[in-house]
């Protein structure tokens, strides 16, 4: 076999359970429990659920296909697997795993410091009577917009450094000392933290009330461009899609491997996953209003308040255990978070090693101690403002854009065809010409109108109340920067052992 005698060391999953449960870990994540349950109660309830399972089936199962069958034939991280289908666009590659690492990666290592914080806080109710005041004055000093970059806040300092360390270990440890066996340990674990949580709050009184809010479908709902826009975001957030992830661990898989089926698994377990946890988090939603006697629209603010605010608040009121509760709670979202963010320290890291054939653990190290750096400025007084505003771009316009382009390199490109030919190969399960059609036509259609969709209304509309300035400097231009970066690494000569003969 051709590449595998181009690259003898390539490390790799030790069993094909070992891979899924990594690949899980890195789809299931934050977005999984904060981001879906909140996009569901503000895009019509279950109706939510009609976008979201569409944008699945249309984009996200055939996107992954795609990555995961590209990794595996090309064996290699997502630039070189991209580099390997036309030098010309190695580019592509070093830019999604640039912006993901030095970008998302930065804020939502903050995000799992601030759910270490709330871990210890659980233990003794910290947030006391009033969890909005302490959110955002006493934990995170909030100044008055993302130009006030305030104080550092110690307490975040400390988790974020925890948490980086955490980072580090797991990936230097490797594929299958590292990520494998921490995913092993974690998945299971978070299911089952996931399934007390579940039944725990299905019991408390109110609960009906919360699922009800959670599914009752508000079909006019589906009429907003907004709401759909949200969905296919929210697909590509959750199922690690353009961030070179699924190339990178796709790479590290034998060469007989059911891609097919793997994907199936993958995507269908993630979204259940979001499915179920969204019940822990409407029902105890739902106590809360009914011990409170509010409407359910009152309790439930923007995304991060869900989760730091509303549910504190929540926990607070519980009759039995809240400690017990909080504990198990942002436990889970710590779980969840860790098992994410290794995934695309991993992806860079094989992306620096295939180019440059320099020590993994040193890259690891040094990869490690740069995002700890870089996180510092999200830990900030104004880090939260600045947390939306990367947010906001990197995953409505970084990975959509990362996502038309793949499909317009292999399908076009490369052709389709060919590459379904590499994972009828190798799976048992086959693909079925229709993959060739829908990366052809229907994936880079639907994303392009939604892109254009956004951009419009962006330009009309500024996101937030954010001054413009602050929007240009620190959202666009951090897609920007990251894409100069990705054109100089890609400028630079491959390692001498890599040749790339008409891949
Ligand atoms: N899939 C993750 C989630 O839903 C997103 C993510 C993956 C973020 C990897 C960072 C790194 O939370």
């Amino acid at each position: 076999m051709k590449e595998d005698f181009m690259q003898p060391h390539r490390p790799q999953w030790k069993s094909r359970v070992g891979f899924l449960l990594a690949a899980l870990g890195s789809a299931v994540g934050l977005g999984n429990i904060w981001r879906f349950s909140y996009l569901c109660y503000k895009n019509g309830g279950g109706a939510f659920l009609i976008p979201y399972f569409c944008a699945l089936i249309c984009v996200g199962i055939p996107l992954m296909i795609l990555e995961i069958g590209l990794g595996h034939k090309m064996r290699g991280s997502a630039p070189m697997s991209l580099a390997k289908v036309n030098p010309k666009w190695e580019w592509l590659g070093w830019w999604s795993v640039m912006f993901v690492m030095f970008g998302i990666v930065l804020y939502y290592s903050v995000i799992i410091s601030w759910c270490l914080n709330y871990l210890v806080y659980s233990l003794d109710l910290k947030w006391g009577s009033d969890p909005n005041a302490f959110f955002f004055k006493d934990f995170l000093s909030l100044t008055r917009g993302p130009s006030e970059i305030g104080n550092i806040r110690s307490n975040i300092l400390g988790a974020l450094a925890i948490v980086w360390f955490i980072n580090w270990l797991i990936v230097f440890l490797g594929i299958e000392k590292g990520i494998e066996r921490a995913n092993k340990i974690f998945m299971p674990l978070l299911f089952v933290l996931t399934a007390i949580l579940v039944f725990w709050s299905v019991k408390l009184p109110g609960a009906r009330e919360g699922i009800r809010v959670y599914l009752k479908p508000d079909f006019t709902i589906l009429s907003k461009p907004g709401v759909w826009i949200d969905a296919f975001s929210q697909i590509f957030f959750t199922l690690s899609l353009g961030f070179g992830i699924m190339i990178a661990y796709a790479s590290y898989l034998p060469r007989k491997s059911d891609i097919v089926l793997n994907v199936y698994c993958i995507a269908v377990l993630n979204c259940m996953f979001s499915f179920f946890a969204g019940f822990a988090v409407f029902s105890t939603i739902g106590y809360m209003a009914y011990q409170t006697n509010m409407n359910f629209k009152d309790v439930i603010q923007e995304s991060i308040g869900l989760a730091f605010i509303a549910y504190p608040k929540a926990i607070s009121l519980l009759p039995f255990l809240p400690q017990v509760f909080g504990f198990l709670f942002f436990s889970t979202l710590f779980i969840a978070g860790i098992s994410s963010s290794i995934s695309i320290i991993e992806a860079f890291n094989s992306a620096v090693v295939d180019k440059f054939h320099l020590n993994r653990k040193t890259v690891t190290s040094v990869l490690c101690l740069l995002g700890f750096l870089g996180s510092i400025i999200f830990a900030t007084g104004g880090g939260l403002f600045w947390i939306d505003i990367v947010d906001h771009f990197l995953s409505h316009y970084g990975l959509v854009i990362v996502g038309i382009l793949e499909c317009v390199l292999i399908a076009w490109v490369y052709r389709a065809e060919k590459l379904r030919h590499h994972i009828d190969r190798v799976s048992d399960l086959k693909v079925g010409v229709w993959w060739n059609g829908v990366i052809k036509y229907l994936v880079p259609g639907i994303l392009l109108v939604m892109l254009v969709n956004d951009v419009v209304y962006e330009i009309f509309n500024p996101y937030g109340d954010y001054p413009t300035v602050a929007i240009i400097l620190i959202g666009r231009d951090w897609l920007l920067y990251s894409l100069v970066a990705a054109f100089i690494i890609a400028m630079r000569p491959w390692r001498k052992d890599i040749h790339f003969n008409g891949e």
